[in-house]
């Protein structure tokens, strides 16, 4: 399999200046597993992927104060190149600023902003043009969920991304039901692993058994400390998208998970 552990941290829209502070000198101090030392750079290979994403606000501070060994990513990037959109930021405004990563088609931004999953893949589509890599969200309503429909639902919206790439060698698919964001009802290691596993049998019915076995599946919805590891522990959960506990010390908890 080899697919590579990745948690991402969203910090969403919080924090102060000294907050930011706070959580990344945590991270900078975290004992993190690595599996091997860079040269005599005491640069680590972490044995995870750790991307976090900072509000664009403090976005090249903590870039700056990071230990290299973390990735930043940006929350949200335009949907085309930038120009007259005001309040937008560009891929390109991203991509020269050296951030790796941005985080598209949340579903706060789907239901808040009301981002279609045609405007998820064309931004997708158009981030990837650019050089950045992708954290491409999806996930159910509860009652899409109540009504049986997680499937045919996570499908459409990774179909509508599809679409839109020729690759998926940059982007890493979260699976984030909503009923599970900032609620505290955590999917179940089984329901997440049933639909991670269907997201993977559609990679390979519809695109290839090679993106099927090399596309990450993360899961995201109040995971914590506590209950990562039993997740992790699932054979099609590749790690994780955290929201709340990526604001605290905890964080490193649920990065060690990928031990
Ligand atoms: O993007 C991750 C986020 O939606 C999950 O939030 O607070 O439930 O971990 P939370």
């Amino acid at each position: 399999m080899g697919r590579k552990f990745f948690v991402g941290g969203n910090w969403k829209c919080n924090g102060t200046t000294d907050d930011v502070k706070k959580i990344v000198a945590t991270l900078n101090a975290g004992d993190l597993p690595s599996t091997d030392i860079v040269g005599n750079s005491q640069q680590y290979i972490l044995l995870a992927e750790v991307v976090v994403s900072p509000p664009f606000v403090f976005l090249t501070h903590v870039k700056s104060e990071l230990r290299p060994e973390i990735q930043v990513a940006a929350q949200n990037c335009w949907v085309k190149k930038g120009g007259a959109f005001t309040g937008e930021v560009s891929a390109e405004m991203l991509v020269n600023l050296g951030v790796p990563w941005v985080i598209l088609g949340h579903s706060e931004r789907r239901a808040l902003l009301n981002e279609t999953n045609e405007f998820v893949g064309d931004k997708v589509a158009y981030a990837l043009s650019q050089g950045l890599k992708v954290i491409a969200c999806v996930g159910e309503t509860l009652e899409q969920r109540e009504a049986g429909t997680t499937m045919e639902v996570v499908a459409a919206q990774t179909k509508a991304i599809a679409d839109k790439i020729s690759s998926w060698d940059d982007v890493v698919l979260a699976y984030e039901p909503v009923w599970a964001i900032g609620t505290g009802k955590v999917a179940s290691p089984a329901q997440a692993q049933e639909v991670h596993a269907g997201l993977r049998k559609w990679f390979g019915e519809k695109i290839s058994a090679d993106v099927a076995s090399t596309t990450r599946i993360i899961y995201g919805g109040s995971v914590s400390g506590s209950n990562c590891k039993e997740l992790a522990g699932q054979p099609d959960v590749d790690g994780f998208l955290v929201g709340g506990a990526s604001l605290k010390p905890e964080f490193i908890d649920i990065i060690k998970a990928a031990e």
